[in-house]
């Protein structure tokens, strides 16, 4: 297995109540290596175009509000097998659905506060950190 990049949200709710660093020591604690990081607080814009898969799904006005509610920290994570390894670490969407011990199982509120992101997929992967991270070096 190759080493590969992810992308990382830990999203609003999460900031608003202090769990950055608690959330940015897990991803390291996991064995994942941080490469970029920013600390932005998303425009509509912004959020619509990350989110535009879900364009046309009943929660997605909602979600645009809550991602631009507040700062949001994005993280490019690099290892062997990341893209699966940080989803797993993650845990399911909706937090009464996540395993015991994962980060949305213990920190997230609803379904839609659910604390982090991470990238579904290789493809997805490489989208969204261009998105947020096009011409900036990554370590
Ligand atoms: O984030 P993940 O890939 O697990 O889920 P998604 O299906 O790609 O949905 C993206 C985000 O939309 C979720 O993480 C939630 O914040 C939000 N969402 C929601 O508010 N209500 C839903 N029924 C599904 C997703
Ligand atoms: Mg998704």
């Amino acid at each position: 297995m190759a080493s590969e990049r992810t992308l990382a949200i830990v999203k609003p709710d999460a900031v608003a109540r202090g769990l950055t660093g608690t959330l940015l020591a897990r991803i390291e604690s996991e064995g994942l290596r941080i490469v970029a990081l920013r600390m932005v607080r998303l425009s509509p814009r912004e959020v619509e175009g990350f989110y535009a898969v879900h364009r046309d799904k009943p929660f997605f006005s909602p979600l645009v509000a809550f991602m631009t509610s507040g700062p949001s920290v994005l993280a490019v994570l690099e290892g062997e097998d990341a893209i699966r390894r940080w989803r797993a670490c993650m845990g399911a969407t909706d937090p009464m659905e996540a395993d015991e011990g994962t980060i949305r199982r213990t920190y997230a509120e609803s379904k839609q506060r659910n604390a982090v992101h991470g990238s579904d997929g290789p493809s997805s992967a490489a989208f969204e950190i261009g998105w947020f991270f096009r011409g900036l070096d990554l370590a």
